[in-house]
């Protein structure tokens, strides 16, 4: 069993694809243990987007996470991880293969409608980030 992180990204929640996000990894066989929609702190985006500081994105990927209410999802099941990457697509939404949420939804690398976590690690840390209270 696998636990990772989805964010539904200001985009995503703007163009109410709540309910198709959650109804993927539901309809998938994952289970839904975490779910929160929220305004973040600049301080909790900059610390989740930690590995990219540096990066020429970097600004432009913070701001844009701060811009709406994003939706955190941690979700639960066998190779979780992978499984919820894979539903996501590619982070470039050009090279995400029709099918996946991104393939379907999205156009742009930054307007992506999803981050997903990229590791069982990555997961660890984000979870703890994003659900400090914990999950059920
Ligand atoms: P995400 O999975 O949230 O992780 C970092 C985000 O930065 C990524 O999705 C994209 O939305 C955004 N981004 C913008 N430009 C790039 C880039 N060149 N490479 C990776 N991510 C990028």
């Amino acid at each position: 069993m696998e636990t990772t992180l989805v964010l539904v990204k200001p985009g995503g929640v703007s163009r109410r694809l709540n309910g198709e996000i959650l109804r993927r990894i539901e309809a998938r066989g994952l289970d839904i243990v975490g779910l929160k929609l929220l305004n973040p702190s600049r301080e909790i985006v900059e610390e989740h987007y930690a590995e990219h500081r540096g990066k020429g994105f970097f600004d432009d990927v913070v701001n844009y996470l701060c811009s709406g209410s994003i939706v955190a999802v941690a979700v639960r099941g066998t190779n979780a991880v992978k499984a919820i990457r894979a539903m996501m697509g590619a982070t470039n939404p050009l090279e995400a293969t029709p099918g996946t949420v991104r393939g379907d939804f999205a156009l742009t690398i930054d307007d992506n409608l999803t981050h997903s976590s990229s590791d069982p690690e990555a997961a660890e840390r984000e979870l703890a980030l994003w659900f400090p209270e914990g999950l059920v």
